[in-house]
Protein backbone atom coordinates (compact mmCIF):
# COMPACT_ATOMS: atom_id res chain seq x y z
CA UNK A 1 0.00 0.00 0.00
CA UNK A 2 1.42 3.48 -0.88
CA UNK A 3 2.60 5.42 2.24
CA UNK A 4 -0.24 7.61 3.20
CA UNK A 5 2.67 10.20 4.37
CA UNK A 6 3.63 11.72 1.14
CA UNK A 7 0.15 12.84 0.66
CA UNK A 8 -1.70 16.15 1.62
CA UNK A 9 -4.55 15.76 3.98
CA UNK A 10 -6.74 15.90 1.54
CA UNK A 11 -5.50 13.88 -0.72
CA UNK A 12 -4.86 10.90 1.93
CA UNK A 13 -8.69 11.23 3.06
CA UNK A 14 -9.58 10.51 -1.20
CA UNK A 15 -6.63 7.66 -1.68
CA UNK A 16 -8.30 6.20 1.97
CA UNK A 17 -11.97 6.30 0.45
CA UNK A 18 -10.20 4.86 -2.79
CA UNK A 19 -9.13 1.90 -0.63
CA UNK A 20 -12.82 1.41 1.66
CA UNK A 21 -14.49 1.69 -1.74
CA UNK A 22 -12.44 -1.35 -3.23
CA UNK A 23 -13.26 -3.14 0.03
CA UNK A 24 -10.00 -3.09 1.85
CA UNK A 25 -11.95 -3.05 4.96
CA UNK A 26 -13.09 -6.03 4.25
CA UNK A 27 -9.75 -7.98 4.46
CA UNK A 28 -8.82 -6.14 7.24
CA UNK A 29 -9.48 -7.12 11.01
CA UNK A 30 -9.53 -5.38 14.50
CA UNK A 31 -6.88 -7.84 15.77
CA UNK A 32 -3.67 -9.60 13.64
CA UNK A 33 -4.67 -12.88 12.40
CA UNK A 34 -1.43 -15.12 12.11
CA UNK A 35 -2.74 -17.53 9.48
CA UNK A 36 -0.06 -20.27 9.72
CA UNK A 37 -0.46 -20.49 13.11
CA UNK A 38 -4.46 -21.25 12.45
CA UNK A 39 -3.45 -24.42 10.51
CA UNK A 40 -1.54 -25.86 13.09
CA UNK A 41 -4.03 -24.77 15.99
CA UNK A 42 -6.15 -28.52 16.30
CA UNK A 43 -9.50 -26.33 17.07
CA UNK A 44 -9.34 -24.15 13.50
CA UNK A 45 -8.11 -26.75 11.68
CA UNK A 46 -10.61 -28.90 12.80
CA UNK A 47 -13.51 -25.99 11.76
CA UNK A 48 -11.80 -25.93 8.46
CA UNK A 49 -11.56 -29.94 8.14
CA UNK A 50 -15.31 -30.13 9.24
CA UNK A 51 -15.61 -27.52 6.09
CA UNK A 52 -13.78 -29.91 4.08
CA UNK A 53 -15.88 -32.82 5.33
CA UNK A 54 -18.94 -31.24 5.29
CA UNK A 55 -18.72 -30.86 1.22
CA UNK A 56 -17.04 -34.07 0.88
CA UNK A 57 -20.06 -35.57 2.32
CA UNK A 58 -22.10 -33.22 0.39
CA UNK A 59 -20.54 -33.95 -2.79
CA UNK A 60 -20.33 -37.71 -2.36
CA UNK A 61 -24.41 -37.48 -1.21
CA UNK A 62 -25.01 -35.78 -4.53
CA UNK A 63 -23.28 -38.77 -6.37
CA UNK A 64 -25.48 -41.15 -4.13
CA UNK A 65 -28.64 -39.09 -5.37
CA UNK A 66 -29.75 -38.21 -1.56
CA UNK A 67 -27.87 -34.80 -1.26
CA UNK A 68 -31.16 -33.33 -0.70
CA UNK A 69 -31.37 -35.13 2.69
CA UNK A 70 -28.29 -34.65 4.31
CA UNK A 71 -28.31 -31.21 6.90
CA UNK A 72 -24.59 -29.89 7.43
CA UNK A 73 -24.36 -26.91 5.17
CA UNK A 74 -26.64 -25.12 6.67
CA UNK A 75 -26.68 -26.26 10.70
CA UNK A 76 -22.66 -26.85 11.18
CA UNK A 77 -22.37 -25.42 14.31
CA UNK A 78 -18.43 -26.82 14.68
CA UNK A 79 -17.63 -24.32 11.81
CA UNK A 80 -20.12 -21.98 12.76
CA UNK A 81 -18.80 -18.09 12.52
CA UNK A 82 -15.91 -19.44 10.80
CA UNK A 83 -14.36 -17.49 8.12
CA UNK A 84 -11.89 -20.32 6.73
CA UNK A 85 -14.77 -23.02 5.60
CA UNK A 86 -14.59 -23.03 1.96
CA UNK A 87 -17.55 -22.44 0.30
CA UNK A 88 -19.08 -25.47 -1.34
CA UNK A 89 -19.79 -25.77 -5.17
CA UNK A 90 -22.18 -23.98 -6.69
CA UNK A 91 -24.47 -26.04 -7.19
CA UNK A 92 -24.67 -28.01 -3.64
CA UNK A 93 -25.03 -24.48 -2.50
CA UNK A 94 -28.02 -23.82 -4.07
CA UNK A 95 -29.64 -27.06 -3.19
CA UNK A 96 -28.67 -27.07 0.52
CA UNK A 97 -30.24 -23.13 0.33
CA UNK A 98 -33.43 -24.80 -0.80
CA UNK A 99 -33.36 -27.12 1.38
CA UNK A 100 -32.46 -24.89 4.60
CA UNK A 101 -35.57 -22.40 3.43
CA UNK A 102 -37.91 -25.39 2.54
CA UNK A 103 -37.72 -26.72 5.83
CA UNK A 104 -38.20 -23.15 8.32
CA UNK A 105 -41.50 -22.85 9.73
CA UNK A 106 -40.90 -19.29 10.33
CA UNK A 107 -38.93 -16.63 9.98
CA UNK A 108 -36.81 -16.62 13.30
CA UNK A 109 -36.43 -20.87 11.94
CA UNK A 110 -35.27 -19.13 8.64
CA UNK A 111 -32.86 -16.56 10.24
CA UNK A 112 -31.50 -19.27 12.42
CA UNK A 113 -30.74 -21.36 9.47
CA UNK A 114 -29.32 -18.32 7.28
CA UNK A 115 -27.08 -17.21 10.03
CA UNK A 116 -25.36 -21.11 10.12
CA UNK A 117 -25.36 -21.56 6.08
CA UNK A 118 -22.10 -21.75 5.04
CA UNK A 119 -22.86 -21.93 1.05
CA UNK A 120 -22.74 -18.12 0.18
CA UNK A 121 -19.07 -17.19 0.37
CA UNK A 122 -19.82 -13.75 1.32
CA UNK A 123 -20.81 -14.30 4.99
CA UNK A 124 -16.89 -14.79 5.64
CA UNK A 125 -16.04 -11.16 4.73
CA UNK A 126 -19.27 -9.65 6.33
CA UNK A 127 -19.90 -8.61 9.55
CA UNK A 128 -22.81 -9.87 10.46
CA UNK A 129 -26.04 -11.33 8.91
CA UNK A 130 -28.62 -8.36 7.86
CA UNK A 131 -31.91 -9.89 7.44
CA UNK A 132 -35.11 -7.80 8.09
CA UNK A 133 -35.89 -5.08 9.22
CA UNK A 134 -39.59 -4.14 10.09
CA UNK A 135 -42.71 -5.36 10.87
CA UNK A 136 -43.18 -9.08 9.14
CA UNK A 137 -46.98 -8.74 10.09
CA UNK A 138 -46.68 -5.58 7.47
CA UNK A 139 -49.29 -5.60 4.38
CA UNK A 140 -45.74 -4.08 2.31
CA UNK A 141 -42.73 -5.77 2.20
CA UNK A 142 -39.98 -3.56 0.18
CA UNK A 143 -36.88 -6.19 -1.13
CA UNK A 144 -33.26 -4.48 -2.00
CA UNK A 145 -30.41 -5.94 -3.51
CA UNK A 146 -27.68 -5.91 -0.98
CA UNK A 147 -26.23 -4.53 2.43
CA UNK A 148 -24.08 -1.70 2.76
CA UNK A 149 -21.46 -0.77 5.13
CA UNK A 150 -24.12 0.55 7.88
CA UNK A 151 -26.58 -2.23 7.61
CA UNK A 152 -23.21 -4.81 7.92
CA UNK A 153 -22.26 -2.63 10.92
CA UNK A 154 -25.86 -2.58 12.25
CA UNK A 155 -27.21 -5.73 11.14
CA UNK A 156 -30.15 -3.94 9.49
CA UNK A 157 -31.16 -3.37 5.81
CA UNK A 158 -31.77 0.34 4.65
CA UNK A 159 -29.91 1.89 7.64
CA UNK A 160 -27.48 4.14 5.84
CA UNK A 161 -28.28 7.15 3.57
CA UNK A 162 -30.06 4.88 1.32
CA UNK A 163 -32.26 3.81 3.68
CA UNK A 164 -33.00 7.59 5.04
CA UNK A 165 -34.28 8.00 1.83
CA UNK A 166 -36.16 5.11 1.76
CA UNK A 167 -37.96 6.17 5.29
CA UNK A 168 -38.69 9.70 3.70
CA UNK A 169 -40.52 8.37 0.73
CA UNK A 170 -42.33 5.31 2.48
CA UNK A 171 -43.34 8.26 5.45
CA UNK A 172 -44.78 10.17 2.50
CA UNK A 173 -47.39 7.41 1.82
CA UNK A 174 -48.18 6.98 5.24
CA UNK A 175 -45.80 4.28 5.56
CA UNK A 176 -43.07 3.49 8.79
CA UNK A 177 -40.62 0.54 9.67
CA UNK A 178 -43.97 -0.57 11.76
CA UNK A 179 -46.43 -0.64 9.09
CA UNK A 180 -43.65 -1.76 6.17
CA UNK A 181 -41.03 -4.86 6.40
CA UNK A 182 -38.01 -4.39 5.02
CA UNK A 183 -35.05 -7.19 3.61
CA UNK A 184 -32.30 -7.66 0.64
CA UNK A 185 -32.26 -10.54 -1.99
CA UNK A 186 -28.70 -10.86 -0.41
CA UNK A 187 -28.43 -10.84 3.16
CA UNK A 188 -24.39 -10.27 3.61
CA UNK A 189 -22.76 -7.24 2.65
CA UNK A 190 -20.46 -7.80 -0.68
CA UNK A 191 -16.69 -6.48 0.42
CA UNK A 192 -16.53 -3.10 -0.62
CA UNK A 193 -20.15 -2.87 -1.85
CA UNK A 194 -19.25 -4.65 -5.08
CA UNK A 195 -22.29 -6.06 -6.95
CA UNK A 196 -23.19 -9.59 -5.83
CA UNK A 197 -22.13 -12.24 -8.21
CA UNK A 198 -24.74 -14.51 -9.83
CA UNK A 199 -23.73 -17.67 -7.67
CA UNK A 200 -23.80 -15.42 -4.62
CA UNK A 201 -27.38 -14.06 -5.76
CA UNK A 202 -28.73 -17.47 -6.69
CA UNK A 203 -27.24 -18.89 -3.70
CA UNK A 204 -29.46 -16.54 -1.19
CA UNK A 205 -32.64 -16.56 -3.84
CA UNK A 206 -34.46 -19.85 -1.95
CA UNK A 207 -34.17 -17.56 1.38
CA UNK A 208 -35.76 -14.55 0.33
CA UNK A 209 -38.38 -16.28 -1.40
CA UNK A 210 -38.90 -18.41 1.57
CA UNK A 211 -38.37 -15.07 3.43
CA UNK A 212 -41.61 -13.47 1.34
CA UNK A 213 -43.74 -16.73 1.61
CA UNK A 214 -43.10 -16.89 5.42
CA UNK A 215 -44.10 -12.99 5.81
CA UNK A 216 -47.00 -12.99 3.78
CA UNK A 217 -47.20 -9.57 2.39
CA UNK A 218 -50.31 -8.07 0.32
CA UNK A 219 -47.71 -6.14 -1.95
CA UNK A 220 -43.69 -6.78 -2.73
CA UNK A 221 -41.85 -4.11 -3.63
CA UNK A 222 -38.68 -4.72 -5.77
CA UNK A 223 -36.22 -1.62 -5.09
CA UNK A 224 -34.13 -1.08 -7.93
CA UNK A 225 -32.57 -3.37 -10.97
CA UNK A 226 -31.29 -6.05 -9.28
CA UNK A 227 -33.98 -7.09 -7.01
CA UNK A 228 -36.55 -6.55 -9.66
CA UNK A 229 -34.32 -9.10 -12.03
CA UNK A 230 -34.25 -11.64 -9.57
CA UNK A 231 -37.11 -11.56 -8.17
CA UNK A 232 -39.41 -10.72 -11.01
CA UNK A 233 -37.35 -12.95 -13.58
CA UNK A 234 -37.46 -9.82 -15.82
CA UNK A 235 -34.61 -8.65 -17.78
CA UNK A 236 -35.81 -5.30 -19.65
CA UNK A 237 -34.04 -1.85 -17.69
CA UNK A 238 -35.40 -1.27 -14.18
CA UNK A 239 -36.65 2.38 -16.53
CA UNK A 240 -38.96 0.02 -18.58
CA UNK A 241 -40.28 -2.24 -15.51
CA UNK A 242 -40.65 0.42 -12.75
CA UNK A 243 -43.97 1.41 -12.01
CA UNK A 244 -45.91 -2.06 -13.68
CA UNK A 245 -47.74 -4.72 -11.35
CA UNK A 246 -46.77 -8.25 -11.68
CA UNK A 247 -47.82 -11.03 -10.37
CA UNK A 248 -45.87 -13.23 -7.85
CA UNK A 249 -46.06 -16.53 -6.60
CA UNK A 250 -44.83 -16.78 -3.18
CA UNK A 251 -45.40 -20.37 -3.36
CA UNK A 252 -48.31 -19.66 -1.10
CA UNK A 253 -50.93 -17.55 -3.20
CA UNK A 254 -50.00 -14.88 -6.09
CA UNK A 255 -49.66 -11.03 -4.63
CA UNK A 256 -49.00 -8.00 -6.52
CA UNK A 257 -45.53 -6.78 -7.52
CA UNK A 258 -44.01 -3.42 -8.26
CA UNK A 259 -40.54 -2.48 -9.23
CA UNK A 260 -39.06 1.04 -8.74
CA UNK A 261 -36.03 2.82 -8.56
CA UNK A 262 -33.90 2.07 -5.88
CA UNK A 263 -32.89 4.70 -3.05
CA UNK A 264 -29.50 4.68 -3.57
CA UNK A 265 -29.67 5.43 -7.88
CA UNK A 266 -32.23 8.42 -6.20
CA UNK A 267 -29.48 9.66 -4.30
CA UNK A 268 -27.06 9.96 -7.60
CA UNK A 269 -30.06 10.57 -9.74
CA UNK A 270 -32.50 13.97 -7.65
CA UNK A 271 -34.51 14.52 -11.08
CA UNK A 272 -35.58 10.48 -11.21
CA UNK A 273 -37.68 10.95 -7.83
CA UNK A 274 -40.43 12.37 -9.44
CA UNK A 275 -40.72 8.91 -11.09
CA UNK A 276 -40.31 7.20 -7.62
CA UNK A 277 -42.89 9.34 -6.16
CA UNK A 278 -45.35 8.25 -9.08
CA UNK A 279 -44.19 4.48 -8.03
CA UNK A 280 -45.17 5.17 -4.50
CA UNK A 281 -48.66 7.12 -5.38
CA UNK A 282 -49.37 3.85 -6.99
CA UNK A 283 -47.93 1.60 -4.01
CA UNK A 284 -50.38 3.74 -1.74
CA UNK A 285 -53.37 3.29 -4.04
CA UNK A 286 -53.30 -0.23 -4.24
CA UNK A 287 -52.77 -0.75 -0.26
CA UNK A 288 -56.39 1.19 0.29
CA UNK A 289 -57.43 -0.96 -1.95
N1 LIG B 1 -28.91 -0.96 -0.49
C1 LIG B 1 -29.61 -2.12 -0.49
O1 LIG B 1 -29.98 -2.64 -1.54
N2 LIG B 1 -29.90 -2.65 0.69
C2 LIG B 1 -29.57 -2.10 1.86
O2 LIG B 1 -29.89 -2.67 2.90
C3 LIG B 1 -28.85 -0.90 1.81
C4 LIG B 1 -28.53 -0.35 0.63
Amino acid sequence: MVSLMSYGSKEARELLSFYVEAGADALLGEEPVDRMAESATPELAGGAAAGRREQGASAASTTRGDRFSSPPLSLDTAAKGSALVAPPPPDVAVMAAREAAASAKDLEELRTLLDAFHGCALRATATQLVFADGNPQARVMFVGEAPGYEEDMTGKPFVGRSGKLLDRMMQAIGLDRTSAYVANVVPWRPPGNRTPTPQETATCLPFIRRQIELADPDILVCLGQPATHTLLGTTEGITRTRGRWFKFDTGRREIRAIATLHPAYLLRQPLQKRLAWRDFMAIKKALSG
